[in-house]
């Protein structure tokens, strides 16, 4: 059907702005959002006897796995291997018969997350894809398909399919954890609470744009920019490194901020932004003394944060984000929200091609 792009510049523009809507969707359709419990569709496996989990994917959806992977063994103390496709398809992992493998993949044709999932089912694992077109190929070869309710995304640079593969995730990782019983019904609540009130803070984080938009002028000029973070804010940083570098053509690099004196510190000059995605949480205190040393070197720090964080922060920063307190859980959503309009902002002060960037296609069918 036709898609077109309503008020906005751009189809990125308006899948980032649509993404309190369709995540919202996509939880209503894996959460009893009036009891605050999960309600999956019923599955061809039983997640209680699970022993191990393999997610493979490329690109965005891979990193949107990676918070998967956290989310899976904290609420479910399910051990998670997971891979970059093109490396999975090759390197022949020992897979114990009966495990779960997770295909993440908007379009469901990428052909190494193919090739990974015909991998996975040639050696007795429980295949289920997390698409966004559950026409795919790779849909009709899962045992099991949860789709992402995202509608279709046309900006190659994925947005909103990112976060609602995360809506996703997160609902499988909470009824894993329940049938496991590693949650207990009050927990399920907790976090199905938390989950129901993601599209609300995503609504919150986009009222930070003009704030975005006037930042994304300097961070043009910049040549090189580091994001760093750490748990489920690091997959982020990742992400929003892949964001900026595919829309903006500025090189970037997402870190786990505890990996910076290994490295990237080498780098900080006064000339390269840094990108601390820190909301106040359990680790806040240690991404906050890295933020310590990049300031100690004349670092730029650009820090995405709440309230709690902003104060507790300790540094003079370029640029600070406050978005309101929230539960750890869905940070990944709202944050997310931020590096996109980061990126989408930036690229569009450069006057790059936002929806269709040189040098990549929206859906990678060959190897
Ligand atoms: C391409 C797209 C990315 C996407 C990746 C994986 O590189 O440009 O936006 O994340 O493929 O695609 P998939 O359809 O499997 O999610």
């Amino acid at each position: 059907f036709l898609v077109d792009k309503g008020n906005h510049r751009h189809f990125m523009a308006k899948e980032i702005h649509e993404q309190p809507e369709v995540v919202g969707h996509t939880l209503a359709y894996y959460l009893d959002m009036a009891n605050d419990r999960v309600r999956l569709p019923k599955l061809p496996f039983d997640i209680a006897s699970l022993k191990h989990v393999a997610i493979s994917a490329c690109g965005t959806a891979f990193y949107a796995g990676l918070i998967g992977k956290y989310w899976f063994e904290r609420f479910a103390r399910l051990p998670v291997e997971i891979d970059i496709a093109s490396e999975f398809r090759y390197r022949e992992a020992p897979l114990e018969p009966g495990g779960l493998a997770v295909f993440v993949s908007q379009s469901g044709e990428t052909a190494d997350t193919l090739a990974s999932l015909r991998y996975a089912a040639q050696h007795g694992q429980n295949i289920l894809s997390v698409v966004n077109v559950p026409t795919s190929t790779i849909a009709r070869e899962s045992h099991a398909v949860m789709p992402t309710l995202a509608g279709p995304e046309i900006g190659v640079a994925s947005t909103k399919a990112f976060t609602c593969q995360l809506a996703v995730l997160a609902s499988l990782a909470v009824a894993a954890g329940r049938a496991r019983g590693t949650l207990s019904e009050v927990d399920e609540q907790r976090l199905v609470a938390a989950l129901v009130a993601a599209p609300g803070l995503m609504a919150e984080a986009l009222k930070l744009e003009p704030q975005i938009e006037a930042l994304a002028r300097n961070l043009s000029k910049a040549k090189d920019v580091l994001y760093l973070g750490r748990g489920t804010s690091y997959p982020l940083a990742l992400e929003g490194a892949l964001k900026l570098k595919e829309i903006s053509y500025i090189h970037a690099e997402g870190y786990a901020a505890g990996e910076l004196k290994h490295g990237p510190i080498a780098l900080i000059d006064e000339t390269m932004p840094v990108i601390v995605i820190a909301p106040y949480d359990r680790i806040f205190e240690k991404t906050a003394s890295n933020m310590q040393e990049v300031a100690a070197r004349g670092g730029r720090i650009i820090l995405f944060t709440d309230a709690k964080g902003a104060e507790e922060a300790g540094v003079e920063t370029e640029a600070t984000f406050v978005l309101p307190d929230m539960p750890a859980t869905i940070t990944p959503f709202a944050y997310a929200v931020l590096i996109q309009l980061l990126a989408y902002h930036t690229a569009v002060v450069m006057g790059t091609d936002v929806d269709q960037p040189r040098n990549l296609a929206k859906s990678v069918t060959v190897e």
